[in-house]
């Protein structure tokens, strides 16, 4: 297993979130993670409706209230903890989740 640094946990607000462009070798991995009630959860950077990136602005994927996470294209909104859609076209289906872990500190992401 390989492990990447993301960025430190301080880097983020509560709640907030973070996008990450990611080189692995040939391919290129858009992430995201997101902090919130002291946990961090993370996301491959694809919205399930269509594929594209979720964020509206750099770093800004959730809502006004921080409570889900938005999709700006067309407002899909996904649980933070699970990443599921419950509101929008794309509603039952989830992002893919990303490995992390956090260490000193530290956010990592963990990839097989
Ligand atoms: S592309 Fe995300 S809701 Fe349509």
């Amino acid at each position: 297993m390989q492990r990447y640094s993301l960025c430190a946990l301080d880097e983020l607000p509560e709640p907030g979130s973070k996008g990450f462009d990611m080189d692995l070798g040939e391919e290129r991995v858009s992430l995201f993670v997101v902090r919130r009630d002291n946990e961090v959860h993370g996301y491959i950077n694809s919205c399930p409706h269509t594929g594209v990136a979720l964020e509206w602005v750099p770093d800004q994927f959730l809502d006004a209230d921080g409570s889900f996470i938005e999709c700006a294209t067309h407002g899909a909104l996904f649980t933070i903890e699970e990443g599921k859609c419950v509101s929008g076209p794309c509603a039952g289906d989830r992002l893919k989740p990303v490995r992390l872990s956090v260490d000193n500190d530290v956010i990592y992401w963990l990839v097989d």
